[in-house]
């Protein structure tokens, strides 16, 4: 009986560890997005105004498909460099999925998650503002 428990543990943890591990999209915008795109999507940083950003809420970016937005994240636009080497995968669809939350209106919920306190992100960021 304690040893099918014990089983059960070992079964099941490297799946709990692997949840707890997930990409974080809002850290990941935080740290490699924000400096330029703002924390609320908006562009309206001092780099994001002079590399005339769009508003990443707006229906223009909206409406890009999450291919062609993974396509710019990964291999950069103009100004914007490319991310291939830094974010895998999962990094990728958790940072779209994240960027998807500016539309709709709700960029400024969104804003509200990126600048929350940083113990309630995960590590690995420098605060940018
Ligand atoms: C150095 C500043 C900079 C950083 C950092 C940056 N971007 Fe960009 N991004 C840009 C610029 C400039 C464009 C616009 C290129 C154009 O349209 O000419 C752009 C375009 C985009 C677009 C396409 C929409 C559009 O306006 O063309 C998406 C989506 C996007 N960025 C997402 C991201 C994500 C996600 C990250 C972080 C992983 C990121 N960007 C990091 C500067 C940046």
């Amino acid at each position: 009986m304690r040893r099918a428990l014990l089983l059960m543990i070992v079964a099941v943890t490297p799946f709990v560890l692997r949840a707890d591990a997930g990409a974080d999209g809002a850290a990941i915008y935080k740290s490699k997005c924000a400096i330029c795109h703002g924390a609320d999507g908006k562009g309206k940083t001092a780099t994001g105004k002079s590399l005339h950003v769009r508003d990443l809420g707006s229906p223009e970016v909206q409406k890009m498909t999450n291919e062609e937005m993974q396509k710019v994240i990964v291999d950069g636009k103009e100004k914007m460099p490319g991310f291939k080497s830094s974010l895998d995968q999962e990094s990728l669809d958790a940072v779209i999925a994240f960027v998807r939350k500016f539309g709709g209106g709700d960029s400024e919920r969104a804003a509200s998650v990126i600048n929350a306190p940083t113990t309630s992100i995960s590590k690995g960021f420098r605060r940018t503002r």
